[in-house]
């Protein structure tokens, strides 16, 4: 029977705590689609790997990562949510791909040109390889909508052109995904810089709100946040980025709009407003980082059934793509 639900792939590499921003801006959405949709949720630690880890605190990462998805509401029952390193095919069909891929689109990747600048004399060739990674990620499931942010459009579309011209060679082999960007999507800043985005791999921890951060350091760095000296509660993105980020958060988690804050805090100083930010934040993230931490203590033996089951349905789910592909390439038949 053909399936009625459109599916869903997307993923956060294990390169940094996870934050504020990556729970507002990504999973929360996440959350959302998950009954409307067939989702699948990964921990792409393969990807993590272009940049060097320390190998414990990579399996930390992906590990909390996990914990954290499930307690802000990813529910393993609704969603494949597995660990990417766990499945194979993700590497089989990348390599694939790569076949199909040519170096000059994969130069032209916006990221990957940041990259080059940033980081010249330390380029492996994962780097450059890893839109081709993202793209085996996406078509090995027959994705039709992948969420990503607008830094990720790029890499959603080279997959597309990827899946068009390998079907040009074989047929209709792959399924033609697209970037999916949620219009509700909080796009969260830096709490010291309020012109960038708030990242799991900022240098500077006082600008990144994360998810495991106790309540105290979450009162101190909104304390600290970033605002300047007009003093009124307004949105006003251009003038008061500051203020404009805090009032995106407490908008995003409490569901009220500029309107209704302004008016909450209108006559209010800063000095009221961002630890009435610091509190809603805090209680946001008090039952994912409180579910996390049990899941990596007592409930240890649960999370590791649960990402297990996970790595096993998505192998069920990328076989027959994967077999689609390695018949019309024209592999013998296992
Ligand atoms: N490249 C994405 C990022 O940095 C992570 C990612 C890897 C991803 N594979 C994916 C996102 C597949 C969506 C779908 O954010």
């Amino acid at each position: 029977m053909e399936n009625a639900k459109k599916r869903i792939f997307s993923g956060i590499k294990p390169t940094g705590d996870l934050t504020l921003g990556s729970y507002l801006g990504a999973i929360k959405n996440w959350v959302g689609f998950q009954d409307e949709y067939e989702c699948l949720y990964c921990i792409v630690d393969l990807h993590a790997i272009t940049i060097r880890n320390d190998p414990e605190t990579l399996r930390r990462r992906a590990r909390e990562q996990l914990a954290q998805y499930i307690t802000a509401g990813l529910d393993p029952k609704k969603s494949v949510i597995y660990l990417q390193s766990h499945v194979s095919a993700h590497a089989e069909l990348g390599w694939i791909l790569g076949c199909y891929s040519m170096i000059g689109e994969l130069n032209r990747m916006t990221q990957y040109k940041e990259m080059q600048k940033k980081q010249a004399n330390n380029l492996n060739s994962g780097i450059f390889t890893y839109p081709v990674l993202m793209a085996a990620d996406i078509l090995l499931f027959d994705t039709e909508l992948v969420p990503v942010g607008e830094d990720q459009k790029q890499h959603v579309e080279l997959a597309r052109n990827i899946a068009v011209r390998f079907n040009g060679v074989y047929g209709d082999v792959f399924k033609l995904p697209e970037p999916f960007v949620p219009k509700v999507g909080a796009r969260i800043k830096s709490l010291t810089d309020p012109t960038a985005k708030m990242s799991k791999s900022d240098d500077d921890p006082q600008g990144s709100v994360y998810i495991m951060d106790s309540p105290d350091a979450i009162m101190k760095k909104f304390k600290r946040a970033k605002t300047d000296s007009l003093g009124v509660v307004r949105f006003d993105p251009e003038n008061q980025p500051g203020i404009a980020n805090l009032m995106t958060i407490y908008s995003a988690v409490t569901g009220r709009s500029y309107d209704e804050i302004e008016r909450e805090f209108d006559g209010k100083g800063y000095g009221v407003f961002k630890p009435a930010v610091a509190e809603v934040v805090t209680d946001v993230l008090r039952p994912i980082r409180e579910g996390a931490e049990h899941y990596l203590s007592d409930g240890a033996d649960e999370l590791e059934r649960i990402y297990r089951e996970g790595a096993e349905r998505a192998r069920d789910l990328s076989e027959p793509v994967l077999n689609r592909v390695r018949r019309v390439i024209g592999f013998v038949e296992r």
